[in-house]
């Protein structure tokens, strides 16, 4: 069959998104190649997907994703160049769409995206943005291969830090507060794994709760709030200790240090 993508990094990233495509059906394992010098990456990933193709070599190219770590991206478009790319899907954190176009030829388009870490689990959430020369064709090509892992919004680059600070690192702030509130059941008496079980069900149901009914948190909340409760009580303790004001900081600090890797 036609090759549809070459997927360039076979790591963590590469992975799930070649994972995605094939179990989503957006493409059969022979029509994606993927490139990765490592040995053991090359074998996990033929182990994993039986008939698919897996290179140490850049092929020659139509179409890619690039899934490499930022300190080679640079050098790996050279490389993309000469193998004839004419158009490449970068997840390169940090990394600016104008960079990537410097070292590819002037008519081969670019679309950066910024995806977070449960994509690993198909449950990722990523904004794109589009090159000089994208065109709506092109984001909506990106959206169907980043859709294989989860939602995806289309910005102007300039948010890009924004969305860096608030969804790539998000996955972070939630794991801290579950690790807070396990250790918080542990506190009151619970056994570990039961404040384990807990907590995940809770983040889970909580998140999901937020999705189905698209009602606001602040109406969520207030409808799990009686007054003079026990809810209403930890809320208060919250407030008082700033948990609100310290995501917005965290999320500042995130964005402006994102501002600062990418110059
Ligand atoms: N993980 C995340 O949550 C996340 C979120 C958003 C964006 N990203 C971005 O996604 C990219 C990949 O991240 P990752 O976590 O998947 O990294 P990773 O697990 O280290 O995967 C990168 C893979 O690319 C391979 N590679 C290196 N040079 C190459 C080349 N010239 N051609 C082909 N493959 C090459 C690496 O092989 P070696 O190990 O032999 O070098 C490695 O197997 C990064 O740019 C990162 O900024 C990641």
């Amino acid at each position: 069959m036609a090759q549809r993508l070459v997927v360039v990094g076979g790591g963590r990233m590469g992975s799930a998104l070649v994972a995605g495509l094939l179990s989503s059906g957006w493409a059969e394992p022979d029509e994606l190649v993927v490139s990765d010098p490592d040995p053991s990456a090359r074998r996990r990933l033929s182990e994993q997907h039986s008939g698919l193709v897996v290179t140490d070599i850049v092929p020659e190219v139509t179409d890619v994703l690039l899934a490499v770590k930022p300190d080679v991206a640079e050098s790996t478009c050279r490389v993309l160049a000469a193998q004839g790319a004419r158009r490449v899907l970068s997840i390169v954190a940090g990394l600016a769409t104008a960079r990537l176009e410097a070292a590819l030829p002037p008519d081969c388009v670019v679309v950066r995206a910024m995806p977070n870490t449960p994509s690993l689990v198909g449950a990722g959430v990523s904004a794109i943005s589009g090159g000089h020369s994208a065109t709506s064709g092109d984001l909506d090509w990106a959206q169907g291969v980043l859709s294989a892992v989860g939602t995806v919004v289309r910005l102007p680059e300039r948010y890009l830090d924004a969305v860096t600070g608030l969804s790539g690192s998000g996955p972070a702030y939630v794991f801290l507060m579950a690790e807070a509130l396990i250790d918080a059941g542990v506190a009151v008496g619970l056994q570990r794994d039961v404040s384990r079980e807990l907590v995940v069900g809770t983040l889970l149901g909580a998140a999901r709760l937020l999705a189905e009914t698209g009602a606001e948190p602040a109406v969520l909340r207030a409808e799990v709030t009686s007054p003079g409760g026990t809810t209403a009580a930890g809320l208060r303790t919250l407030e008082y200790r700033a948990v609100r004001s310290a995501f917005i900081e965290a999320v500042a600090s995130a964005t402006e240090r994102s501002h600062q890797l990418g110059r």
